[in-house]
This record gives structure tokens, C-alpha cells and sequence, in this order.
């Protein structure tokens, strides 16, 4: 398995299956991120992103790393797990700046709220790390979006798990459900259409959103006046 240090924390890149990762501990803290990912995201310091909002915190390894690697001003974590995160508390005990939110999930009321709560003047970075479903994948974006700064990013991990050989079977799991790859292509549309979106970056790890000028509605994702009377597929 591999680890990297970061401010004085261990941090193990665990990213196989959930039911052979560790538990975090005060000084080592579990990361499900591969090293792409974890380049990415050292490459967005440039940017130096102080308002930061995660969904899915899993074992709270992203959360810490954020924190030590953008220094925010302030770092918000939301997922639907109940239990809270026992180190993840412990590291934040003496740290204001960073609040969790437990038992919510992703596509409900309650993650525009914390949202609104703890970012009344925006937000520079969001990172949905959580369902990897179409469905609530989406409506987190039109929650958080609009929140979003203009220069600032709305990254989106592992949109890619239908294509993969473990999902081609009929009987595999989320073999009825749409596949990510759907919100991509609307958002690639849509930034042909807006200024709204000024750039997308996609790897295979994921998918990253740079926020443009104007003001982003949910109307956008209607984009049938811009598909010459064709529809996309559902893939
Ligand atoms: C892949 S893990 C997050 C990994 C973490 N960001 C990291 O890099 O170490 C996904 C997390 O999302 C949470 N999750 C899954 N579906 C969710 C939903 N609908 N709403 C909120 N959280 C959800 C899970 O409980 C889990 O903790």
C-alpha cells in the first residue's frame, strides 16, 4: 500500500474494495485517492483555494490533506455515515475552520444549507466525492454550483465506473442506474452554450469544472434547444 506524508500526517492511499481499508488514527489518516488524483489536486494549489466544501468524507484523509495542502480559511466535510469520524474529530477539535456534517446525504435540503451556512461569501473548491450516481451527482451540482466563484472548481471523482469491466454484466451492481458519463456530456454541452463554465478538465479520475462569468441556473441542463431536435443518449 502506499503512503505520503503531508504536514506531519501519514496519509495511506487505500483504494480498493472498502472491506480491506484501515481505520484512520490521529497520525494516519486513509486516503482513497490514486496518485493522479492526488497530482490533481497538488496541481490546483496554484489556484490556493481558502473556501473548501468535500461530500464524502469516508475516513476523513481527504478532508486532513486539504487542509493541510490549501491551508483554507475554511473546510467543510458532509456524508451520509452516521458515526462520526473519530480521528477526523479529534484533528479538528482545536480547529474552527473546519466543521462536519454527518448523516446527510448528498441530494438533500440539508447540503445547500451547510453550504449557505458556512460560505456566505462563496466558495473556491467543491469536491463531490460521494454516490458517484447520476442522479444525486447532479442535484449536488445545481445545489452547490451556483455558489461557486468565478475562477474557482467543482471537481467530480470517479465518473467512470460504468465503463469498466466489473459494471458490463446485467446483473452487476447499478447495471438500471444511469451512468455518470451522462452529467459529463451535459456539462460539456452546456459549457458550449455559457460562459458560465469556463473550462473542463477530465481524466480518467475524475472531472473538474472551472466556474465562468455570469450566473449559473438550473435551467441549463435543459438543452434541448441546442441539439438540433436530436436527444442524447441514455447511456
Ligand atoms: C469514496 S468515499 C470518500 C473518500 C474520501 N473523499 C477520500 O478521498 O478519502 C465515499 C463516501 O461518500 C459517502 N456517500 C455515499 N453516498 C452518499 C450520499 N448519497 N450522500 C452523502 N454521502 C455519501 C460514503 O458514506 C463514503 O464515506
Amino acid at each position: 500500500m502506499k503512503k505520503f506524508k503531508t504536514g506531519g500526517i501519514t496519509f495511506l492511499q487505500e483504494i480498493g474494495s472498502p472491506d480491506q481499508r484501515s481505520v484512520s488514527k490521529p497520525d494516519t489518516f486513509v486516503i482513497v485517492k490514486t496518485d493522479a488524483m492526488i497530482d490533481f489536486y497538488r496541481h490546483l494549489t496554484q489556484y490556493s483555494p481558502k473556501t473548501i466544501m468535500e461530500i464524502g468524507m469516508y475516513e476523513g484523509g481527504s478532508l486532513v490533506w486539504y487542509d493541510k495542502l490549501y491551508k483554507p480559511s475554511k473546510l467543510v466535510g458532509l456524508d451520509l455515515r452516521r458515526k462520526p469520524i473519530v480521528a477526523l474529530e479529534e484533528y479538528r477539535a482545536d480547529k474552527p475552520h473546519i466543521a462536519t456534517y454527518y448523516g446527510r446525504y448528498q441530494d438533500k435540503e440539508g447540503t445547500r444549507m451547510a453550504a449557505r451556512q458556512n460560505f456566505p461569501d462563496g466558495i473556491d473548491l467543491v469536491v463531490d466525492d460521494a454516490s458517484h450516481l447520476y442522479e444525486q451527482t447532479k442535484m449536488t451540482f445545481k445545489m452547490l454550483f451556483p455558489m461557486v466563484r468565478a475562477g474557482g472548481h467543482y471537481v467530480i471523482e470517479n465518473w467512470t465506473w460504468s465503463h469498466r469491466p466489473a459494471y458490463q454484466n446485467t446483473d452487476s451492481i447499478w447495471a438500471d442506474l444511469p451512468a455518470m458519463s451522462n452529467l459529463v456530456l451535459e456539462l460539456v454541452i452546456m459549457a458550449s452554450q455559457s460562459p458560465v463554465i469556463e473550462s473542463i478538465h477530465v481524466d480518467r479520475g475524475l472531472v473538474c469544472v472551472r466556474k465562468g462569468r455570469g450566473v449559473f441556473k438550473e435551467e441549463m441542463f435543459d438543452l434541448s434547444g441546442c441539439l438540433r431536435g436530436k436527444s442524447l443518449t441514455v447511456l
